[in-house]
């Protein structure tokens, strides 16, 4: 399979530990809230600055959840992609309804957890010859993710007061409740 130019192997052929797999099927249900919490900023948002953000970057995440959606069998997939989808979606059109500084902080405490999730498992994986093809692809995605964070931070003040703050404390903490649960259901 290919993917923004990497290709990779199938989900069968390559030798996962359950805790990689785990880790995988909470990506996927990541990306899925992802494309719903832009979904949400644009389904709320009459603000064109935090439309074409949401415009450019919601491209990049259906590109990361096509490939999770055909990559990772449907066996290993996550039973709670609904939850996963309005979860994100409420986050996104939440946010986006306390204007366009609310929805910049939530992407970037968003991503920046992200980040961290893809980091941990590339740190992981990359001791594993055999799964390099499938360590770039995460690389390259966690990449993007960092655009995301780089982009929606710039566009808030340096130095957050403690609402913003406290709110990406909250969202941090939210993504990895989810994190925990995607990666047993
Ligand atoms: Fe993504
Ligand atoms: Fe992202």
């Amino acid at each position: 399979m290919n993917i923004s130019g990497l290709s990779i192997e199938p989900f069968d052929q390559l030798p996962l530990s359950p805790d990689t797999v785990a880790d995988l099927r909470s990506d996927h249900a990541g990306e899925t809230g992802a494309v719903q919490i832009y979904r949400g900023m644009l389904a709320v948002s009459r603000d064109p600055v935090v439309q074409r953000f949401a415009l450019t970057h919601i491209r990049a995440e259906l590109r990361h959840l096509r490939f999770f959606d055909r990559w990772l069998p449907m066996r290993y997939q996550s039973r709670l992609l609904p939850v996963w989808r309005a979860a994100g979606w409420l986050l996104g059109a939440g946010s986006a309804l306390f204007g366009r500084r609310a929805a910049f902080h939530t992407v970037a405490a968003v991503e920046t957890f992200v980040e961290r999730h893809y980091l941990a498992q590339i740190e992981v994986m990359d001791k594993t010859p055999r799964l390099e093809n499938l360590c770039r692809v995460l690389r390259h995605f966690c990449d993007e993710e960092v655009h995301h964070r780089n982009d929606a931070s710039s566009r808030v003040a340096e130095t957050p007061g403690w609402l913003p703050r406290a709110w990406a404390h909250v969202v941090g903490l939210g993504s990895m409740f989810g994190v925990l649960v995607a990666r047993k259901v």
